[in-house]
Parts: structure tokens; C-alpha cells; sequence
């Protein structure tokens, strides 16, 4: 799939079926030439897949927006986890340094262990305590020895009006069911796909402005403002979609702590991710949760 831009940047977007992925393709197409890949064309367990699509197109920028993303399925399965989140992005940034392109991907707040009382900034170390996340933190560092210039985003708790997310999740199951209990004890930021996708795209015109300074390169924190429990996010969403004319009676919601919702993967109890950093250097900052929550619940009608 390809948008065009005459005299622009030649863009390779990952993931072009991602709840990310799929926002890119219109966020960057200001910038240039966007060609977006699913996993059909670009095979990130393939190195084969992944060097002959980055030799034929040659891109000034890749934007990684594939990953293996099911955080308790990894548990289970965390060779192809390990290929997918890590061994597949060394190959990325070898291919990127091959035709000179700089790269753009997305990391997570689970290389975290949330045991820090406040947000975490990009300095602070990392302790994953999934393969999720030991898998994503391993992306992150080859990206950084690959000598190209590089931006990890890390992003937490994503969800739009598409894709598998607990936004539509917690919604359909608000339908079905009478009671819900919710996780009331991990502390984050809901961060909108679409808000990921046009701060990328302003980070990127920003970063291409300096020629993509390598100086520029490194991890960035990205989320939306605010804070909340998934409880909390949960609530919002059902409080806004009752809202609706055609909301049906929605499910009563009851906060519950990670104890009683044992999963696969455990996940930090605080992932707020503090986000100056980009303000400082690309002077970009994303709209509070709650903002992007109304905006996304008012198009599921
Ligand atoms: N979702 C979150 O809550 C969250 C939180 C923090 C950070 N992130 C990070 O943000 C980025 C974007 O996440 P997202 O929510 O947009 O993910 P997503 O909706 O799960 O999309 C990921 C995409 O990657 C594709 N993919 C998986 N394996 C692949 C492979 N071997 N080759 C090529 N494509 C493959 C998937 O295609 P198939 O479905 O066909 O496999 C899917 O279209 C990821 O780096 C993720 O780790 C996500």
C-alpha cells in the first residue's frame, strides 16, 4: 500500500495492520512517499523478507510498527517472541544502515518493573518482568548498537476504535455481562494509536529538519497526559459510552487488585511514563487520556 508525496521522504512503515501501524500510514503521509507493509510482504521472522523489502525500496526512514505484541501468549512462546521484538529489529537497523535510512520503533512501558513510585524517565534502569518485555527492552538495545540514528518510542496501554484492544474489550463485554472486575492497582497512561501516529509524524518532520542528528537519537517516553488504573479507564470508557443513544444497559464495573486477576505475564503496578524529554527535544506533548478517550468513543456509534 503506498501514499504518495512528491519530493518527500521514501518511508517504509511496519505493522500497516497494527492499531499503530494502520494510523501511520495517513500521519506520514505529509512527509513523502509511504509505503506500508503487513505481515504478508514483511515478514519480521524472516531476515530474507526483511532485507529484499529494504533493498528494493531503499527508504530515507523506517518506522517499526510491527511487534509480537500478545504479552501472556509470549510467556509460552518466547523464542518466537524473541525473534519477532528483538533479533528482527538488529535486522532492521543492519538493513537500514546498508541503504542509510535512520529508523523509528515502538517500545513499551513493561521494561519496566514499576516498583519506582513515580514516572519513570528514559534514564532510569529497566527491569522487565515479562518476555514481553525482555523481548521489547532486547529490541531497544540492538537498535542502539546498530549505529544508525534511531528513536525507541515507548508507549503504554495503547487502544483505538480498531484492532484487539481493552478498550473494545471492556465495551463489548459491558454489553454481555452484568458485572466486570477491573484492575484497580497498575497505574499508566491509556495512550491513543492515532495520537502515537501524529506525534511520530511531528517528531519525525522535526527530526529530519536536523537531517536525522544522530545526536538526536535515543529512547523517548510517549504517552498520552494524565494517569489512570485500567479501573479507572474502564470506567470512563462505560461512563462516555452511556452516553451514547444506542448504549444498551452497560455492565457494573467492580475494582479489583492484580492478585485476584492472576495472568501468564505479570505487569509493573506503575508504568507512568514521564514524557519532558520530548517535549524538551521535539517539543511535542500528547493530549490527556480522558481527551482522546471521549474522541475515540464518540466515533464507535
Ligand atoms: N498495544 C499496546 O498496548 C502497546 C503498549 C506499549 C507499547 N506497544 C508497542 O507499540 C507498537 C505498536 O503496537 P500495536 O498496539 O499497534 O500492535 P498491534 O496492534 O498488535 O499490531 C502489531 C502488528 O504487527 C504485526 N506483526 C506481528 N508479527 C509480525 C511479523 N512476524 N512480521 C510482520 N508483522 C508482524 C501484526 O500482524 P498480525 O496480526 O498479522 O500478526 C500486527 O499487524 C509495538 O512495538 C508494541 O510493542 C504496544
Amino acid at each position: 500500500m503506498k501514499a504518495k508525496h512528491a519530493g518527500g521522504l521514501r518511508i517504509l512503515v511496519t505493522g500497516r495492520d497494527g492499531q499503530v501501524g494502520r494510523e501511520l500510514i495517513a500521519s506520514l503521509a505529509g512527509l513523502g512517499e509511504v509505503t506500508a507493509t503487513g505481515h504478508e510482504e514483511l515478514d519480521l521472522a524472516s531476515d530474507y523478507s526483511i532485507a529484499s523489502v529494504v533493498r528494493d525500496l531503499r527508504p530515507h526512514l523506517i518506522v517499526n510498527a510491527a511487534a509480537y505484541t500478545a504479552v501472556d501468549k509470549a510467556e509460552s512462546e518466547p523464542d518466537f517472541a524473541w525473534r519477532v521484538n528483538a533479533d528482527a529489529v538488529a535486522t532492521l537497523a543492519a538493513e537500514a544502515k546498508t541503504v542509510g535510512a535512520a529508523m523509528i520503533h515502538y517500545s513499551t512501558d513493561y521494561v519496566f518493573d514499576g516498583a519506582k513510585a513515580t514516572p519513570y524517565v528514559e534514564e532510569d534502569a529497566t527491569h522487565p518482568l515479562s518476555v514481553y518485555g525482555k523481548t521489547k527492552l532486547a529490541g531497544e538495545q540492538a537498535l542502539a548498537s546498530a549505529g544508525i540514528p534511531y528513536l525507541a518510542l515507548r508507549t503504554s496501554w495503547v487502544y483505538g476504535a480498531q484492532g484487539k484492544n481493552f478498550l473494545l474489550t471492556i465495551l463489548r463485554l459491558a454489553m454481555e455481562r452484568p458485572e466486570l472486575r477491573i484492575v484497580d492497582d497498575q497505574i499508566g497512561a491509556p495512550t491513543w494509536s492515532r495520537d502515537i501516529a501524529l506525534a511520530t509524524a511531528s517528531i519525525a518532520e522535526r527530526w529530519r529538519h536536523s537531517g536525522f542528528a544522530a545526536a538526536k537519537s535515543g529512547v523517548y517516553h510517549v504517552t498520552a497526559g494524565g494517569r489512570t488504573s485500567w479501573y479507572g479507564f474502564a470506567s470512563e470508557a462505560i461512563r462516555l459510552r452511556a452516553q451514547s443513544a444506542h448504549a444498551r444497559k452497560l455492565a457494573h464495573l467492580t475494582p479489583i487488585s492484580s492478585a485476584e486477576y492472576p495472568t501468564p505475564a505479570e505487569r509493573p503496578k506503575n508504568s507512568q511514563l514521564d514524557c519532558g524529554k520530548l517535549a524538551r527535544v521535539f517539543d511535542c506533548t500528547l493530549p490527556d487520556w480522558k481527551a482522546s478517550l471521549e474522541a475515540v468513543v464518540h466515533t464507535l456509534d
